[in-house]
């Protein structure tokens, strides 16, 4: 059971981590005294959430290592810094939210590269970060929790949703794969559904699937419209919950979790 939590030196690995769900959960567990290993693909904007964290939490420690984690050299490179920076700390936690995958108007439209690339950042990516950090998962002073941000489109066919489905249903694959590899680590794994959450990419991502005429794009800004998303805060308050719970191993590993499931 993990008792007192943050640690002293909770140390945790976030991709994603400049914007949305990824972004929000940094806040909190700044606010919660971890150490931040925050990845994200443009490096300006993770440069500016860098300052934000460093300017209200002065004696922190935040990091930044941007790359995109699609493309093979960049993450290859991400990764190799990332082992660097961390030498022989114990992680805390390793909360993969980078995410993609590209809407297609229809079949004819669908560019087989968008699955190409959504499954190398919803499956590659956190492989090559989970493999780079074993060194680092240690039994204390706490097993390191991971967890993996799918998306509930997983397991329901859509028009237009295939590179994102598709990836994010050998995400939740991967990560079954992965709580069976990881028995013998010093690491727990989690799946988390965060349902519909107000974000940048939400949006970006409506703007996209009406520019292809693709009918989510009105469901969903009418769920926004009425209020039907959570804010990226609360998804990022509650995963940081999760992350420092008192949740025995047991309970938290190999689950999958919904943001309304986690009590705070
Ligand atoms: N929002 C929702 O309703 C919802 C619902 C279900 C699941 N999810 C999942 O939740 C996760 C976070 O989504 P969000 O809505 O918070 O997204 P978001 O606001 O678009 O943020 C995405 C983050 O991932 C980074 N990222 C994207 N592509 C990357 C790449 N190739 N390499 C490295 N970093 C990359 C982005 O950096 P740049 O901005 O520099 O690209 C950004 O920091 C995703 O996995 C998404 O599938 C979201």
């Amino acid at each position: 059971m993990r008792t007192e939590l943050p640690l002293p030196c909770s140390i945790s690995v976030i991709t994603g981590a400049s914007s949305g769900i990824g972004w929000a959960l940094a806040q909190q567990l700044a606010h919660r005294g971890h150490t931040l290993y925050l990845l994200a693909r443009r490096e300006a904007p993770l440069l500016e959430c860098l300052e934000t964290l460093q300017k209200r939490y002065p004696r922190g420690s935040f990091h930044a290592l941007p790359g995109d984690l699609i493309d093979p050299q960049q993450r290859h490179d991400v990764m190799t810094r990332l082992k660097t920076a961390m030498g022989t700390s114990s992680v805390s936690a390793i909360i993969h939210c980078a995410g993609a995958g590209m809407p297609a108007a229809n079949l004819a439209d669908w560019n087989p590269d968008d699955l190409s690339d959504a499954l190398q950042i919803n499956t590659v990516a956190p492989l090559a970060l989970i493999n780079t950090l074993l060194p680092c998962m240690t039994p204390l002073p706490a097993p390191c929790r991971i967890i993996l941000v799918g998306a509930g489109i997983d397991k329901r066919v859509q028009p237009g949703t295939g590179s994102y489905g598709v990836s994010k249903m050998a995400m939740r694959r991967l990560f079954e794969q992965l709580h069976d590899e990881l028995a013998s680590q010093p690491a727990e794994i989690a799946l988390m559904q965060p349902g519909l959450v107000d974000t940048p990419g939400l949006r970006q991502h409506i703007r996209t699937a009406r520019s292809m005429k693709l009918p989510h794009a009105d469901y969903l800004q009418a769920q926004l419209d009425a209020g039907q998303a959570f804010s990226a805060d609360t998804v990022g308050a509650r995963l940081a919950t999760l992350l420092d719970a008192t949740t025995s191993q047991n309970a938290f590993s190999g689950r999958e979790w919904r943001t309304a499931e986690i009590s705070m």
